[in-house]
């Protein structure tokens, strides 16, 4: 009986065979991979252990904290505290940058739990996360967090859906691996993942229109034109970033949100939504930007720092640059 092969590359193996310029970096990638496991898990089981609803705090962003936000946090936090390589991290939720070790030479920033309005309707949500190296040699100290996105090491996310697939950015490629829960190992499934030059889909909360800058508003109402016979762009709105961004990535297309009247720097945050996707994107041969400026040369002034983001096929963006 031929014993069958196993053919599968764990991310463990993975890093091991694409060693990582930057020491210890694999230590990273365990803790923050065991952390989206465990958020997986608990997600999965979220209407059994009555995990769904909100605490009883509004956070500084004046948001809603649902249970799963306070749990994806802690776990993250407690897991990367273990690794002294850690000199600090940025959490959505927390208000300012936590300095877990001034010798440590690696800040993280991450968003625990994206698209939170979507858990209890059971749609995919996510976690992101992005690593920046210390930029001076001495102690770690909170302006090494103000960092633009053309600094970060590696960047990736967690999409939990269906499949619990992560996908990062590292070593110049953008490689992903899905969960396989027989073995709890993320497993290499989508190899040197590149974004389609162009795909007439767009993604935006329309809803927001009335008060979008008049050249946003134009461009989107272009998309949607089927004047001389154009067929029109579908749109595509999952109101959970990792989950557009990851259909952006595989089909293409535009991802944006614009700054609105209830957003006026846009509504997402620098450095650990925007950021590490725009790096992502950018290794695929996408492209980002924030208006008129390449988003990953944006050097945020203050960690929670939202700005205005299109994202998505280069082919796309070229459009709306016109
Ligand atoms: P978070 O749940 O981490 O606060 O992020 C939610 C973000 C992002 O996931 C999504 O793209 C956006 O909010 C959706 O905003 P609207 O509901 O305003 O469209
Ligand atoms: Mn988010
Ligand atoms: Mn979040």
């Amino acid at each position: 009986m031929s014993l069958q092969k196993v053919q599968m590359t764990t991310l463990d193996e993975f890093l091991m065979n694409h060693p990582s310029p930057y020491k210890n970096l694999n230590k990273i990638y365990r803790q923050i991979t065991f952390s989206c496991k465990v958020i997986s898990n608990r997600i999965k089981r979220a209407g059994l252990e009555n995990l769904y609803g909100s605490t009883s705090i509004t956070n500084f962003h004046g948001e809603e904290v649902k249970n799963l936000d306070v749990l994806a946090n802690n776990t993250f936090i407690t897991s990367l505290s273990k690794i002294k390589d850690v000199g600090a991290l940025v959490s959505e939720e927390d208000y300012d940058a936590m300095i877990i070790n001034e010798a440590g030479r690696y800040i993280v920033t991450f968003d625990p739990l994206d698209g939170s309005s979507n858990i209890d309707a059971n749609v995919n949500i996510g976690s992101i996360f992005g690593v920046f190296e210390r930029t001076g040699d001495g102690k770690i100290t909170k302006n090494d967090c103000l960092q633009p996105g053309r600094n970060l090491i590696t960047a990736g996310y967690c999409l939990y859906g269906s499949s619990t697939i992560l996908v990062i950015a590292y070593n110049g490629q953008v490689t992903g691996f899905t969960l396989d829960e027989n073995y709890g190992e993320f497993v290499l499934t989508h190899n040197k993942m590149t974004v389609p030059e162009f795909k007439p889909i767009y993604s935006v909360n329309e809803g927001n229109r009335d008060s979008w800058d008049p050249k946003v508003r134009e461009f989107v109402d272009s998309l949607k034109s089927t004047e001389g016979g154009k067929k029109p762009f579908s749109l595509r709105y999952i109101g959970s970033m990792v989950a557009d961004i990851h259909r952006t990535l595989l089909y293409g297309g535009l991802f944006m949100y614009p700054a609105s009247d209830s957003a006026p720097q846009g509504k997402l945050r620098y450095l650990y939504e925007v950021a590490p996707m725009s790096l992502i994107m950018e290794t695929a041969g996408g492209r980002a930007v924030c208006g008129e400026v390449p988003a990953l040369d944006i050097v945020p002034e203050t960690v929670h720092q939202r700005v205005p983001v299109f994202i998505g096929s280069s082919g796309c963006i070229k459009k709306f640059e016109i």
